[in-house]
């Protein structure tokens, strides 16, 4: 039986132009990647080389200028609740609180109140933030914020989740605290994940394959399956050596991540 790729770029190309400057930058050359269903593949790669391009592509914030990119075997057209996107700053309405935040995403939904916040609760609950539902957003940490906007898109439940170093501005211990939650809500609710990082320890703790894009324009410069056992000690030999491995990579290509 083959199984289809559940997001799938072909020779996907994408080209800015500046009218003003009459300027134009190639952010993908002829990139080809697929994902499967479930899987959790991390995006690595040096500044500008297309990562946040190739995740809004994914997203249908951006259209390719070259080739494809399908979901399912479709073209994405647009934006879609099945594809949900985590940001580097987290997103809260200021005039809400947390628990309202989680409910707000599911105000359209056919669903009664009570589920919706028995919901929003659950998704709380699940990042550890289940005593804060009453808490507005200026009285949260930058990682609480963050957990409310993961707590959110969790609870939107889509096929895909699109996180675009979503703990990048977080201090060292919050980052690793999140990296371990991530993994034991993933372990719990497996879903699709493009996960882009800097960080290619966090890559290797998280991630069933590695991709590495090289420099601008962006295409895969390298792919590593990652078949450790979870959940991962980013302080094991395993570990180690892979990120050695990774690294070493980089030695190819002009910039490090
Ligand atoms: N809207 C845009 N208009 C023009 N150029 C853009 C636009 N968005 C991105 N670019 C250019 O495309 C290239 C890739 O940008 P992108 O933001 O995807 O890189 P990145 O890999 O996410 O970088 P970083 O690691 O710094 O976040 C860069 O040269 C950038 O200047
Ligand atoms: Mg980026």
């Amino acid at each position: 039986m083959i199984i289809e790729p559940i997001l799938e770029c072909r020779n996907l190309g994408k080209r800015f132009g500046n009218h003003v400057m009459r300027h134009e930058t190639l952010a993908l050359g002829a990139l080809n990647l697929a994902i499967f269903e479930n899987e959790f593949v991390c995006v690595v790669g040096p500044s500008g080389c297309g990562k946040t391009t190739l995740l809004n592509i994914f997203a249908g914030f951006e259209f390719p200028t070259a080739g494809e990119v399908l979901m399912a075997g479709k073209p994405i057209l647009g934006p879609g609740p099945d594809r949900c996107v985590v940001f580097q700053e987290p997103s809260l309405f200021p005039w809400l609180t947390v628990l309202e935040n989680i409910t707000f995403g599911l105000d359209h939904r056919p669903i009664p109140r009570e589920e919706r916040i028995r919901l929003a609760r659950y998704y709380l609950f699940l990042v550890g933030l289940g005593k804060f539902e009453n808490a507005m957003p200026h009285e949260l940490s930058g990682g609480m914020k963050q957990k409310t906007a993961i707590a959110r898109i969790l609870a939107l439940d889509p096929a895909i989740l699109l996180m675009d170093e979503p703990f990048g501005a977080l201090d060292a211990l919050s980052k690793y605290r999140l990296d371990q939650e991530l993994q034991a809500i993933w372990a719990a609710h497996p879903k699709t994940v493009v996960f882009v990082t800097h960080c290619i320890e966090e890559a290797i703790c998280l991630a069933d394959r590695v991709v590495i894009l090289s420099p601008s324009p962006g295409r895969i410069h390298a792919e590593y399956p990652i078949d450790l056992p979870r959940p991962r000690d980013r302080f094991s030999k395993a570990v180690n050596r892979l990120q050695r491995e990774i690294i070493t990579s980089f030695a190819d290509i002009s910039d490090p991540p």
